[in-house]
């Protein structure tokens, strides 16, 4: 509509006159994504978020997403001014991972290697040896077993036990969950499958074991999109945020794409298969962020103490990953 193209034209031009890059998650809604694909910006997974902000010559960096990809950003370019659209986009995973305890249980460990989720505060990470998205996780561990590692993971407990049981290696589990994929069901999936018989089930493997025991292939988001690029049946029922549709359809033009069940309905379902906190970053918050005065509302900012311990796990992982 009318105030929607206007947000949209404004933000072109803050863009510009800011020396300012959009770097959106594949969960935030499909007009974000499209406004950061139109603008030069990127569309990704958390892993590649990382990346291309590092990589990207703007002086100005703003981040649809979450709090911890903001943080990343800024981690990774302290020379540059990193935004967000709201301050209040957090995630569970982080919230349900508070340093002091989270350092606590490290402590009582002092013989495991401590890899982190992505998905947690700059101090876990600044308490971590290694930090890992969900697209590296799984060589990663598998890297660290080959030495004969011990591990301490955390903080998502369904990605913890998955990839404990695709490795085989030794791994003491944070307890923490993603609102989103906690709420998908086996069971209901189950009845859905016997209604689509030649679909394939795309699971993020934030999701419960029972759900990702009935994939067809299990991945990060990126990994997902490609699944259905490749996989040869024409039906997908898909087990993760559902703001991946828009670029899995993109990618699989053609192919039907079922959103796999939640909990509940409305009432009973905390976010029904859409981050709230995704949801957050709509077109007039991304206009603010840009023309904001005050930079406290939308700026992030991380302790150089903490940064710079932070720095040292995420380039690990950036560099096991080149
Ligand atoms: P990836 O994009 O790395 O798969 O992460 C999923 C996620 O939950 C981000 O919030
Ligand atoms: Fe966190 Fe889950 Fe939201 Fe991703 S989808 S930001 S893991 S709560």
């Amino acid at each position: 509509d009318a105030q929607k193209l206007e947000y949209k034209e404004k933000i072109k031009a803050l863009l510009k006159a800011r020396d300012a890059v959009l770097v959106a998650h594949y969960y935030t809604d499909p007009e974000i994504q499209a406004l950061a694909e139109e603008t030069g910006g990127c569309v990704s997974d958390s892993l590649e978020m990382a990346r291309f902000g590092r990589d990207h010559p703007a002086k100005t960096l703003i981040v649809a997403g979450v709090k911890f990809m903001g943080e990343t950003a800024k981690i990774l370019s302290p020379e540059k001014t990193v935004l967000m659209p709201t301050l209040e986009a957090t995630c569970s995973l982080d919230v349900g991972c508070p340093i002091e305890t989270f350092s606590a249980f490290c402590d009582a460990h002092p013989d495991h290697t401590v890899v982190v989720y992505a998905n947690t505060s700059a101090a876990v990470k600044a308490r971590a040896d290694w930090v890992v998205t969900s697209s590296i996780a799984l060589e990663i561990v598998e890297h660290l077993d080959s030495e004969g590692k011990k591990i301490i993971w955390g903080p998502d407990r369904h990605l913890g036990s998955y990839i404990a049981k695709q490795t085989g290696a030794e791994m003491l589990l944070w307890q923490g969950e993603c609102i989103v994929h906690d709420e998908f069901k086996a069971k209901a999936l189950r009845e859905l499958k016997l209604q689509y018989p030649d679909a394939a089930v795309l699971v993020h493997p934030e999701s419960p074991a029972s759900v990702v025991e009935m994939a067809d292939a299990v991945g990060s988001t990126s990994q997902l999109i490609k699944a259905a690029q490749t996989l040869p049946n024409d039906t997908f029922i898909v087990a993760t945020d559902k703001g991946i549709f828009y670029k899995m359809q993109q990618a699989a033009p053609g192919k039907t794409l079922i959103e796999a069940p939640t909990g509940g309905n409305g009432a009973t379902c905390k976010s029904c298969a859409h981050c709230p906190w995704m949801a957050m970053n709509g077109l007039k918050a991304i206009e603010a962020a840009l023309s904001a005065t005050d930079a406290s509302t939308h700026e992030i900012f991380v302790d150089d103490a903490l940064r710079e311990r932070a720095k040292l796990p995420l380039d690990r992982m950036l560099d096991f990953a080149k």
